[in-house]
């Protein structure tokens, strides 16, 4: 008999993706058949990476997960899990701060598509820190970033953002 594929994505805005982020895709890949990392808009943040820059960033740094594709979408998250038929929504959860807000996007995404449950994954503690805004500040004042993201996105981070190549 076969057996149908469970696919789970794993979205956010990435802007760009963090070790952190990626700890969370390693993990979600070990859970499920497919992992799909979903770049979105989310309408209370600008980004600076553009989608297309945020997608080449996160192939490059997950190139070794062949379960693991990346895509973009301009819509809504849970038309996107319909789509794709999605069994589940992977996140993950820094701290109590971050509770609140996934909590709430997680039983919207329940209304709009009950099919896929929210996953909530527990950060490690040596990444409980990191988020992406502290990336684009470190490098933006030309600090050293080298332990927050993968070493093959470095350049082009410093490269968009920082003092040129570190
Ligand atoms: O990394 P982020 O910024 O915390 O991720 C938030 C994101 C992009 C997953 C969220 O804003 C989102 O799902 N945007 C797509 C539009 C959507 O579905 N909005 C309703 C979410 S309840």
């Amino acid at each position: 008999m076969n057996k149908v594929k469970k696919v789970a994505i794993c979205p956010g805005s990435f802007d760009p993706v963090t070790n952190g982020h990626l700890d969370i895709i390693h993990r979600a890949a070990e859970l499920f058949d497919e992992v799909i990392v979903l770049v979105l808009t989310n309408t209370s943040k600008t980004p600076v990476f553009t989608k297309e820059e945020r997608v080449q960033l996160i192939e490059r740094a997950t190139a070794d997960l062949p379960q693991v594709t990346v895509e973009s979408f301009d819509g809504l998250l849970a038309d996107y899990a319909k789509e794709k038929q999605a069994v589940a929504i992977v996140k993950g959860l820094r701290a109590m701060s971050d509770f609140e807000y996934e909590f709430q996007m997680a039983l919207t995404n329940r209304k709009l598509y009950p099919e896929a449950e929210t996953v909530f994954l527990t950060t490690k503690e040596e990444h409980m820190y990191l988020s992406s805004s502290l990336v684009r500040q470190v490098a933006g004042l030309g600090g050293d970033i080298s332990d927050f993201v993968p070493a093959c996105i470095v350049p082009d981070i410093f490269n968009k953002i920082g003092k040129g190549v570190k």
